[in-house]
């Protein structure tokens, strides 16, 4: 079977990369953008700018319906309860910082913060900040030979302690999911508040959040084939009620005077000062252009791209894998060459995948490995992709050994 992608003419900067003798398997880092969304931003910037929840002018209405017509479009997309519990932020890692901040009267002096051994950065030094200034325990689960989080281990390190778990839904390392459905119920048995990266998990197949069951979710746009800028966390009603407000200035304030001051419930007294709005409303286009494609067909294009590049990497000599990636992105080692000089000689031949770290040193250190090379896919990929990658992957190979 063929592996093309009936989405990339969606993309127009595919065609351009591909002018430009680039092949691009780097979208775990960030995804190239749909026209939908192109002309979204176009539309926004050339009808007028206004801000948004302060201006009575026409322009300034119709921006706020644009931007909390994106609240909904978000909303349904996790399929949320209500569309209020989507706040706005700058991007996954300001979400997580805000709860790290927001979150902070709950933690006391010995309480326990559970985290798993694969996270990004930005799913664990918020967290490892926040033990710190609290004298809590930053607790890691490990993770089986599969790049997956032990669930046994995970039942006996999520305790009475515990008030908070944050783990990752898809592992932007391992292409590994986390059992999430089986992780969550531990630390609520516990009476402890979850928190989910969604950061990679989102861009593929559809979410529920409400049959998650999580309290708090994170994203990035534009992993989400979206514009840069712009994140979204979503709380489940209740456990909103629980965040502190964290920064603080224009519209997250209800009245103000100049010893006190009363704030707004979420989301707005969660973003303080002008959101991106031009992001925001071109969020919404990206999800109204995701919305009409078959969930169906991208599901079924991912597994095939992901399964031929598996097969075309087992079929090298000296390759291994980082635990058994189930989807979307392959990170890997090549015995007895760095993964910086295969990288390098990558790139020379127009292929763009990300080499290092990808902001994960503890995992790394724990597989015990420097670094490794990551391709990464997105719904636009196809077997031409593939075929390019895999013709400079052994051309680099022959010249490095
Ligand atoms: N978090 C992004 C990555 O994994 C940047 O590459």
């Amino acid at each position: 079977m063929p592996l093309t992608s009936p989405w990339r003419a969606d993309f127009p900067a595919l065609a351009i990369l591909e002018s430009q003798g680039q092949t691009y398997l780097d979208s775990a880092a960030t995804s190239q953008k749909p026209q939908a969304l192109i002309d979204a931003l176009t539309g926004y910037y050339t009808c007028g700018t206004a801000n948004v929840h302060r201006a009575q002018h026409h322009p300034g209405e119709r921006a706020t319906r644009a931007f909390e017509d994106s609240r909904i479009k978000v909303a349904r997309w996790l399929n949320a309860a209500c569309p209020t519990e989507i706040i706005f932020t700058r991007g996954a890692t300001e979400a997580l910082n805000l709860l790290a901040y927001g979150l902070e009267h709950l933690i006391t002096a010995g309480d326990e913060i559970v985290v798993s051994a694969l996270e990004h950065h930005a799913n664990l030094l918020p967290w490892q900040q926040l033990a710190k200034r609290r004298a809590a325990k930053l607790v890691v689960l490990p993770l089986d030979e599969r790049g997956i989080i032990d669930l046994e281990a995970a039942a006996s390190l999520i305790g009475p302690r515990t008030r908070l778990l944050a783990v990752s839904q898809l592992s932007n390392v391992l292409g590994a999911w986390q059992p999430l459905a089986e992780l969550l119920p531990l630390a609520k048995a516990q009476g402890a508040l979850s928190v989910v990266d969604g950061s990679q998990g989102v861009v593929h197949g559809r979410h529920d959040l409400q049959a998650l069951d999580c309290d708090f979710y994170v994203l990035s746009s534009h992993k989400l084939y979206g514009p840069e800028g712009v994140g979204a966390l979503y709380g489940r009603g209740e456990s909103l009620l629980k965040l502190k407000h964290w920064q603080f200035g224009g519209e997250m304030v209800r009245v103000a005077d100049f010893q006190h001051a009363d704030f707004h419930a979420a989301p707005l007294g969660f973003e303080a000062g002008t959101p991106p709005i031009g992001g925001v409303i071109g969020l919404g286009a990206t999800l109204d252009y995701l919305s009409r494609l078959d969930a169906n067909s991208i599901d079924r294009h991912e597994l095939a791209l992901h399964s031929a590049l598996r097969i075309g990497l087992a079929e090298r000599e000296g390759l291994r894998l980082l635990g058994d990636p189930q989807l979307a992105l392959v990170s890997f080692t090549v015995d007895d060459i760095h993964h910086g000089d295969l990288a390098h000689l990558l790139t020379e031949q127009g292929i763009a995948i990300r080499s290092g770290t990808h902001c994960a040193q503890p995992l790394m250190k724990s597989l015990g490995v420097e670094g490794a090379i990551r391709v990464s896919l997105g719904l636009y990929n196809d077997g031409v992709d593939l075929q390019r990658f895999f013709e400079a992957l052994d051309q680099a190979l022959e010249m490095l050994r």
